[in-house]
């Protein structure tokens, strides 16, 4: 049984101060939550008071990016062992964002994998099509390509700390939520290319998130097709009634 994962990513948004009065709300409304993983993504100036903020609750820590090296001349950069340092458990790696306004490459996101694991953090690991590609039927090239080169190198063992977030570029900030169904058939895609890689039972333990205008309204549907394992939230999760709803979501 694969256990189910709500993650906020707040993107660039809050201030300490806000980051704080939101997380504290958060922890008293998800406070009885049992048998859901939760983790928010604050931004890095407000990582180590959050995780200060949240400790000893069933909250955890993502940070949104990291650099592929610990220390050195990378004016700006922040590593996974600072990452660790402040209290994180989770980096979200390979954001469409990142992909897109920032240009990563999937080698630059393999190195930042595995540099990430290297400091025994947990990596939520984002692909997506864009509308383009969707509209031209790439989408399954695109999802294959991305796993195959973001995991390059990653051992079965190394695959327990991964979560694979599903994130559709032409959902995520539009309010277009992908379909149960679009979503369940790329997750089962995912999964299907996963047991390719990795073999069965490890494709069959990951948890594969989808992202992209999760809401409290439309969490219940997503959240009861048999591959979506988790959800990663942008706008809805800095809230914290809708995100409490979001991890309190009913599965039929
Ligand atoms: P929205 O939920 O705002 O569409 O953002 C999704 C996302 O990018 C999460 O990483």
């Amino acid at each position: 049984m694969r256990t189910p994962l709500i993650a906020g990513n707040w993107k660039l948004h809050k201030t300490v101060p806000e980051a704080l009065e939101l997380v504290k709300a958060l922890k008293n409304q998800v406070a009885e939550v049992k048998d859901v993983e939760i983790v928010v993504g604050p931004a890095f100036t407000a990582l180590y008071p959050v995780t200060e903020a949240i400790r000893g609750s069933n909250i955890a820590v993502a940070a949104q990016n990291c650099y592929p090296e610990n220390t050195g001349a990378y004016t700006g950069e922040v590593s996974p062992l600072m990452l660790k340092d402040a209290g994180c458990k989770y980096v979200i790696i390979g954001h469409s964002e990142r992909r897109q306004i920032f240009k990563e490459s999937d080698e630059f996101i393999n190195a930042k994998i595995k540099a990430a694991l290297g400091e025994d953090l947990h990596v939520i690991f984002c692909i997506g099509e864009t509308l383009e590609e969707r509209e031209a039927e790439k989408t399954w090239d695109i999802l294959k390509t991305q796993l195959q080169n973001g995991l390059d190198g990653i051992t079965r063992e190394d695959l327990k700390k991964i979560v694979v977030a599903y994130e559709p570029v032409w959902a995520i900030g539009t309010g277009k939520t992908a379909t149960g169904d679009q979503a369940q058939e790329a997750h089962a895609y995912i999964r299907g290319q996963l047991k390719e890689i990795f073999g069965q039972q490890s494709a069959e333990d990951m948890r594969i998130l989808y992202g992209g205008s999760v809401k409290p309204d439309n969490v219940d549907g997503l959240m009861s097709r048999s591959d979506i394992d988790g959800t990663l939230v942008g706008g809805a999760s800095l809230k914290a009634a809708d995100f409490a709803r979001i991890v309190k979501f009913q599965a039929g």
